[in-house]
């Protein structure tokens, strides 16, 4: 991704290896700020992964590939360093796995830093193909919704949903795309804006409950969304709000696309609501920043995905091509 930084352009990951150490551009604090935290030991990746200093499906995973090099170095026991990652959060499947990966590299004897990069650089080239098929769905003028954030920043670089509105956007496709703002922690406003304003593509971020009008008016022509774990049947958990976008669409004949790497497959499971859902802090509801925003004894829910079935999906676009969900090929996506 390429950002500005100290007023220069660079190309830039959501977080690389070096020195012994993981660095991470800190999500939680942009758009204002652009900053790094560094991780230099499991522990430290956990608690980033808990604190959404590092998200998105993909790049959660990678932090876990890391977070075991981290172990190696720390010598610390690489069954326990991988149930510690694994701990923290539960519905994301690409953290279980890249850390699956990493255990079996470590047991066939593979160098762990070698094994980790191989890893982070196989997903950044699969969210690029993405783009590179996903592209072929957009049409030149497309109105697109997408909700959270599923770019650069959630998956090492290209994105997932993110990956066909750059690839579109660079082929010089005039399309607009609508930003749910995502609450509670609006991954849309403050992190999808933020990437698309640092490529220059056209948008307006929305409030969440204002999808279904536009669609009603004819104003969205497709959604395209990304994916946290999509089942074999083709069932996928990805940010809360995402099924109520998909009923909409559906509704009003919008098309409605997922978009996910290997990684993001759990093909042991067939229905989606067998899908782990992690219900996160209701102070992420009750609060916006540090303002209070209810009644100071108002309780709150805050489960933080929802799953929305096969049905509603018009396909899945991946690194090997774009399916419909009764014909996810297992072997393509190896
Ligand atoms: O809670 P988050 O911000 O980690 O949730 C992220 C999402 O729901 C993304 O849409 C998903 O991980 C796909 S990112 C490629």
């Amino acid at each position: 991704m390429r950002v500005v930084y100290k007023g220069k352009e660079r190309d830039l990951r959501a977080l690389w290896y070096q020195n012994e150490s993981i660095r991470f551009i800190d999500q939680r604090v942009l758009p204002h700020r652009f900053e790094f935290r560094d991780a230099e030991t499991v522990e430290d990746v956990a608690v980033f992964i808990e604190d959404m200093t590092v998200r998105g499906a993909p790049s959660i995973g990678a932090a876990g590939a890391y977070g075991m090099v981290l172990a190696e170095i720390n010598g610390m026991d690489l069954n326990e360093a991988a149930e510690r990652l694994k701990r923290t959060r539960p519905t994301a499947f690409d953290l279980f796995f890249a850390i699956d990966r990493m255990l079996a590299a470590a047991n066939d004897g593979v160098d762990m830093v070698d094994a980790a990069d191989d890893y982070v650089d196989e997903i950044a080239e699969k969210c690029r193909l993405i783009g590179e098929h996903g592209n072929a769905i957009i049409p030149d003028g497309a109105r697109i919704l997408t909700h959270c954030n599923a770019g650069a920043l959630a998956t090492i670089d290209y994105g997932t949903a993110l990956a066909p509105i750059r690839a579109a956007h660079k082929a010089g496709k005039k399309i607009h795309v609508f930003v749910d703002e995502t609450r509670p922690r609006l991954q849309g406003a403050a992190l999808t804006s933020w990437e698309l304003v640092q490529e220059g593509i056209p948008h307006d971020i929305i409030p969440d409950n204002a999808a279904g009008h536009f669609m009603q008016r004819g104003e969205i022509d497709l959604c395209i969304v990304g994916a946290d774990r999509i089942t074999a049947s083709g069932d996928f958990a990805n940010k809360i709000g995402t099924y109520e976008k998909a009923v909409c669409a559906k509704e009003n004949n919008v098309p409605f696309y997922t978009a996910a790497p290997v990684s993001t497959f759990d093909f042991s499971l067939i229905s989606g609501f067998d899908i782990p859902i992690e219900e996160r802090s209701q102070d992420e509801v009750r609060y916006v920043g540090s303002e209070l925003i209810c009644p100071e004894t108002a309780t709150a829910r805050n489960p933080s995905f929802d799953m929305t079935p096969a049905k509603f999906l018009t396909g899945i676009i991946t690194e090997a091509g774009i399916f419909k969900p009764g014909e996810l090929d297992q072997a393509k996506l190896q």
